[in-house]
């Protein structure tokens, strides 16, 4: 008798979680106060989300199935997950300058780890990582994709492309040590060979440097490195194994010969000139501007240590780097937030969007930069970059309504990724 009770308990405890599973641990109901649809910039008030495992399932005026799990947001304006194009997350950020120098591959891929937190805890669920030597980056996408670390979505580059002694190799020290970056490839037929040694360890973007740079020892920024014959090689490598290509261009020439390479987005782009916005806007070429950390890096950079001559380099492309732009903004270019970040701490992402409407941008646009148009970039568009049915429940909220208020994303209250919920501090 005894034994037969004691069973049917288990039973029941057995059923009664099966149940629990079935109803809970796979859907929630978000009650949203608004819901920001990015494609159009159109607010919706008071919607309830369905979210199912990692998934959302509808946006709808009533409430789907009151009785799952509810997370009440319903004083939060909702956004897509945030998505920064431009960032450097594997590496201890440490206050000297040059420790990075001195940084192990394994210390910088901790780095990376700590780092890629708190790029999710600011709002970012997406970033494209674009340079990391030793494909620490790789390794700690898949580490985020398991689900042993927290941090975002990344599409990652592995180790740039550049010439040697170009922005993409290591240029500081003298020439009896030999020192070489890891990507460092010249000519075609060796551009092309590196191409596909990033894709056999499984890179999702291909990163080269086609002209000089701020932080490299002695490259000049308006410079251009890799000839038009070696973009070339690199484009359509790159883009018969289905990768898209992001090439570094601050100066005039290195940004016409990559947009006519075939590149999928310019990094920098600070010299535009009206001939070279014509050439992105009619190859729908993606600028992917970082007009954010100028000023941290004349103010802490120089604390530091950064050195002089990368200072000069700074203080020449701030500026004119605006001013192009406000320029593309005006003539209609594709364009996506990408910050640097590494240059400037990270989880500050969301500090570059009011500068993005300083220099032209209205607030949709620049959370168009943010979302809709960086999947694009990275061909994730029918997963995350907005919220509509079928899309990850990769899910922000804030306060106040972004569209007037854009400095409000520097506060995220609540970040979900893949339906799983980050952080939600109770307003
Ligand atoms: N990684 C870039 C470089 O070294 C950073 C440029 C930062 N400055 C700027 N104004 N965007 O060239």
């Amino acid at each position: 008798m005894k034994k037969t009770m004691i069973s049917l308990k288990f039973a029941a405890i057995a059923a009664l979680s099966l149940v629990a599973q079935a109803v809970s641990a796979e859907q929630q109901v978000i009650k949203a106060g608004h819901v920001l649809d990015v494609a159009t910039g159109n607010m919706k008030a008071s919607q309830y989300i369905l979210v199912d495992d990692s998934k959302i399932v509808s946006i709808t005026d009533k409430n789907p199935a009151p009785n799952v799990k509810q997370i009440d947001l319903s004083n939060q304006y909702l956004i897509p997950g945030l998505m920064d194009m431009h960032t450097h997350v594997v590496r201890h950020l440490s206050k000297n300058f040059y420790d990075g120098y001195f940084q192990s591959p394994h210390r910088a891929t901790i780095g990376g780890v700590v780092n890629a937190e708190k790029t999710l805890m600011a709002g970012f669920t997406t970033i494209r990582n674009v340079g990391a030597a030793d494909y620490m980056d790789v390794a700690l996408r898949n580490a985020i994709n398991a689900g042993e670390v927290p941090g975002p979505r990344m599409a990652v580059s592995g180790p740039s492309l550049g010439i040697t002694g170009g922005h993409c190799d290591s240029n500081a020290l003298n020439h009896s040590f030999e020192e070489r970056s890891d990507g460092v490839a010249d000519g075609p037929w060796q551009v092309r060979e590196q191409v596909r040694k990033n894709v056999k360890y499984q890179v999702d973007v291909i990163k080269f440097c086609a002209t000089g740079g701020v932080f490299s020892k002695g490259t000049k920024v308006g410079q251009r490195q890799y000839t038009f014959e070696e973009m070339k090689a690199i484009v359509d490598e790159s883009h018969t194994h289905g990768r898209t290509v992001a090439a570094h261009a601050h100066g005039t020439e290195g940004i016409e010969f990559a947009i006519k390479a075939g590149v999928d987005s310019i990094e920098h782009a600070s010299y535009l000139t009206p001939e070279t916005i014509d050439l992105a806007v009619k190859h729908g070429t993606v600028l992917s501007m970082d007009i954010y950390n100028t000023e941290y890096t004349l103010s802490e950079g120089k604390k530091n240590g950064v050195p002089q001559e990368n200072i000069d380099k700074e203080k020449q492309v701030g500026t004119r780097q605006r001013e192009s732009f406000s320029h593309a903004v005006k003539a209609g270019a594709k364009m996506v937030l990408g910050s640097d970040a590494g240059i400037y701490p990270h989880g500050d992402n969301a500090k570059q969007l009011s500068r993005m409407t300083q220099f032209g941008m209205t607030p949709l646009q620049a959370l168009q930069a943010a979302t809709i148009n960086a999947a694009t970039l990275i061909k994730w568009n029918d997963k995350v970059g907005e919220l509509k049915p079928g899309m990850y429940a990769d899910i922000i909220a804030v306060s106040m309504n972004p569209l007037s208020d854009i400095k409000t994303l520097e506060q995220v209250n609540f970040v979900m990724k893949d339906g799983k919920v980050y952080k939600h501090d109770k307003q």
